[in-house]
């Protein structure tokens, strides 16, 4: 489990299955998340990792099928159907890949912000006072009568970030917001969130498929099959780094900065190896583990074919063997090899 130590946000043990005719897929196998009250995460991972799976239980969209989520002491799961109802409309905001999906084509940005306060009963002076504050905050003052097809990629996603935050939410899931941008434009997107992040606390959680996220957000967590696999941290320069990653600013000058992969370590001590060091190193399904002083070092286990295939000859034989009328033997030997 988790721990509940000033986390804003815990998701614990969390699956999500979905049946499509007979066939099931599990989307959240076994997920482990914290998340704290205003931190900035990033959450990446190869496309049907169940990212947006994640965001929607997290939104209050899709129950998952076992597991909790904790919200600001919430347990989603324990809400009703009308709480959960409240809860997506006043305490989490989305943001989605496709503008299309965040806002209303024939409506202003004015009015698409003001459509998500007056559905929560907002008095009316205040929904167009609070509407045009949004504008300003996300840098859009003088694009308030614009429809979504007159704003630019990066103009609808500032709106959809004002919409999502229409109703002061605790909590802003956005997942792959800027999917649809040239990288200028997602790097302003970028900073926009993390001036959101400072000036009004607000926990944010960013999906991308984009490794290059972490130049924007504290820690970025990487999802392999449903379940949270890593995660990168920056580390300060006087800490020694195992991932070193060199960029360069938007105004052109040298940034440097270091970040470490960290391997998730679940409450029942999995683990998962990344693909690339099981490929590079040769592990298949078996490995032997080693314990030192120290650590544990993990190697690919050696004349496994050997061994299995000496196995099986064996077993062969004593098959043959019992076909001529001896099988006790051959059950007891190989109850004795096993
Ligand atoms: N509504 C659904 N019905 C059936 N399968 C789904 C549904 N939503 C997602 N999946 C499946 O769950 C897995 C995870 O999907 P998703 O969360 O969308 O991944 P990601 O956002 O990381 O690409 C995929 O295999 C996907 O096909
Ligand atoms: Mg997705």
């Amino acid at each position: 489990m988790a721990t509940n130590n000033g986390a804003f946000l815990i998701c614990d043990d969390l699956y999500k299955i979905f049946k499509v005719a007979d066939i099931e897929v599990m989307a959240l196998q076994g997920l482990d998340l914290t998340v704290k009250r205003g931190e900035l995460v990033g959450v990446v991972g190869a496309s049907g990792s169940g990212k947006t799976t994640l965001m929607n239980v997290l939104g209050g969209l899709t129950r998952p099928s076992a597991g909790q989520v904790i919200i600001d002491g919430k347990n989603l799961l324990k809400l009703s159907t009308r709480e959960l109802t409240a809860y997506r409309q006043i305490e989490v905001g989305f943001v989605w890949q496709q503008g299309s999906r965040n806002l209303i084509p024939y409506l202003s940005a004015l009015d698409n912000i003001k459509l998500p306060m007056t559905l929560a009963g907002v008095a009316g002076a205040q929904i167009d006072k609070r509407a045009r504050e949004l504008m300003d905050l996300v840098d859009l003052s003088d694009r308030y009568d614009h429809k979504p097809i007159q704003l630019s990629g990066g103009e609808q996603q500032r709106v959809a970030i004002a919409v999502a935050l229409a109703n002061e939410p605790k909590l802003l899931l956005a997942d792959e917001p800027t999917g649809e941008l040239d990288s200028t434009t997602s790097d302003q997107i970028y900073d926009l969130f993390k001036r959101l992040n400072r000036e009004l606390d607000l926990t944010i959680c960013i999906v991308s498929h984009d490794p290059d996220i972490r130049k924007h957000v504290g820690r970025v967590v990487a999802i392999r099959d449903g379940k949270l696999a890593s995660e990168t941290v920056k580390r300060s320069a006087s800490q020694k780094p195992r991932l070193h990653i060199q960029g360069e600013t938007s105004s052109g000058e040298h940034l440097e900065e270091q970040f470490e992969e960290l391997i998730v370590l679940d409450s029942a001590g999995r683990l998962q190896i990344p693909k690339q060091y099981r490929e590079e190193l040769g592990f298949e399904n078996r490995v032997e583990m080693e314990v030192t002083e120290d650590s544990i070092v993990i190697r690919p286990a050696k004349n496994l074919d050997e061994t299995s295939s000496q196995a099986e000859i064996q077993l062969e034989r004593e098959i043959r063997v019992g076909e001529n009328g001896a099988r006790g033997s051959f059950i007891s030997r190989f109850r004795r090899n096993s």
